[in-house]
């Protein structure tokens, strides 16, 4: 907007040149230096544009719908995207729509993520998303956002993750890695000879080892350069971890946590023990984020109870507030209350926040809904293109101002 202005100046100043344009007087050279200054001041707001502002609270501010985008980082043909989140190829009505709006912060712009300068930034990186099925959209958006300019990759499985690639001519590489607790966890039943969790009368449920990484990312800290962590979802997923039928049973050096805590308390115990592995294995040089919980948007029920997020648009700031308040108690208040936990186990630590929760509480307009082919709504991830390629910019905001400090 301020070019803009800077522009404008610069044509009234042009039409004030005319009555005088064919002599040089004093006046006209006058004229002349002040459209030649004009103009150096309007490229210089145009390159502050491009750089990343260190003082910018990128997530205080809105959402601004811009008729003028009409194109995206990639579309539906980067092979990466699961069926589910295709929106275009799953005919939701409103894909095109829906990557029309910006992420706009109040003190400053968010720059889209230049794919060229960052696969030449990071060069010969490796870039590790190590979490549950919202940290693989996030990934899925980088790998398609790159591989458009950039088709030369090799696919592997880095350092034991479920999907990998190298982008070649840029030895970078990027890897999902995942895991839904952070921790390892698997059934558990209860042992005819007895035990501690058996006296307590616990027969059936999940044996979480708060202190015993997930294989699938066990060796990630020490092989990447950047590492973006999440987890929170699964937490609040009584449809898994029942807590009656089926409860999440905590173990610490192989035994049984007594008495019994609650989820909420565990998943506690687990980044507690999750912060200080990465620690230990990461490199000095190591750039840690945790991403902060990603809300989902049932509305008139949760997802088992026919809610559904048939949204055309971003909710207003009240409405977000309705939907997500702690007070109000609603179907989707988990994303408030895990980073809660998130907020209080990192704080001190060598981890960035990735605050990616309050500008995506308003795209209620950005799931899959009916078209993600399921039995009920998808309300939790995100179409791509969409959402997440914000989380990405976002990222290499992050990134920018964390490497310019150092
Ligand atoms: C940044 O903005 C968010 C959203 O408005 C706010 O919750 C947060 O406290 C702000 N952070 C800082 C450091 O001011
Ligand atoms: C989307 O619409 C196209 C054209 O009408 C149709 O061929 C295709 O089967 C539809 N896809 C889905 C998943 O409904
Ligand atoms: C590619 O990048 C990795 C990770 O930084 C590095 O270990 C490796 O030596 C690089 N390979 C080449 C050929 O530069
Ligand atoms: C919030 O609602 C859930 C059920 O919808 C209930 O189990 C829980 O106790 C409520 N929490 C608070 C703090 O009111």
């Amino acid at each position: 907007m301020q070019v803009a202005t800077a522009k404008q100046r610069v044509k009234s100043m042009k039409k004030l040149k005319q009555p005088w344009s064919l002599s040089i007087s004093p006046s006209c050279l006058f004229i002349s230096l002040l459209v030649f200054a004009s103009l150096l001041f309007a490229f210089s707001l145009f390159n502050n544009k491009l750089s990343y502002s260190k003082s910018c609270n990128y997530t205080h501010g809105r959402w601004i719908y811009d008729p003028s985008i009409n194109s995206s980082p990639y579309d539906n043909r980067c092979k990466e995207i699961y069926k589910g989140w295709s929106c275009i190829r799953s005919n939701k009505s409103n894909p095109i729509d829906m990557v029309k709006w910006r992420w706009k912060p109040y003190q400053c712009d968010l720059p889209q993520l230049d794919p060229l300068s960052f696969l030449n930034r990071f060069r010969n990186t490796n870039i590790g998303f190590v979490g549950d099925s919202l940290n693989r959209n996030m990934f899925v958006s980088l790998f398609c956002t790159l591989k458009r300019v950039s088709g030369d990759v090799k696919k592997w499985r880095p350092a034991g993750a479920d999907r990998g690639f190298t982008f070649l001519k840029y030895n970078l590489t990027i890897s999902y890695h995942r895991t839904n607790l952070l921790a390892r966890y698997g059934r558990w039943s209860a042992n005819a000879n007895g035990g501690v969790l058996e006296s307590l009368g616990y027969k059936e449920g999940y044996r979480v080892d708060v202190d015993v990484p997930e294989g699938t990312w066990a060796e990630a800290p020490s092989f990447h350069d950047i590492l973006i962590f999440n987890t929170g979802h699964w937490w609040w997923a009584p449809s898994k971890f029942d807590p009656v039928k089926s409860p999440m049973l905590f173990f610490e050096k192989g035994n049984p946590v007594v008495p019994p805590v609650s989820s909420d308390s565990g998943l506690d115990l687990v980044l507690k023990h999750m912060i200080s592995y990465v620690n230990k294995r990461m490199r000095p040089s190591t750039t840690v984020f945790m991403r902060t919980q990603s809300p989902r948007h049932f509305e008139g029920g949760d997802w088992d109870q026919g809610g559904s997020c048939q949204r055309s648009q971003p909710l207003s700031p009240q409405e977000v507030e309705e939907l997500f308040s702690l007070k109000n108690n609603g179907t989707n208040v988990e994303v408030r209350l895990v980073n809660q936990h998130l907020y209080r186990a990192f704080e001190g630590t060598r981890f960035h926040i990735l605050d990616i929760s309050h500008l995506s509480e308003f795209r209620a307009d950005a799931h899959p809904a009916t078209a993600g082919g399921k039995k009920h709504d998808d309300c939790m991830h995100w179409c791509l293109p969409g959402l997440t390629d914000t989380w990405n910019d976002l990222f290499v905001a992050y990134l920018s101002n964390i490497k310019d400090r150092t």
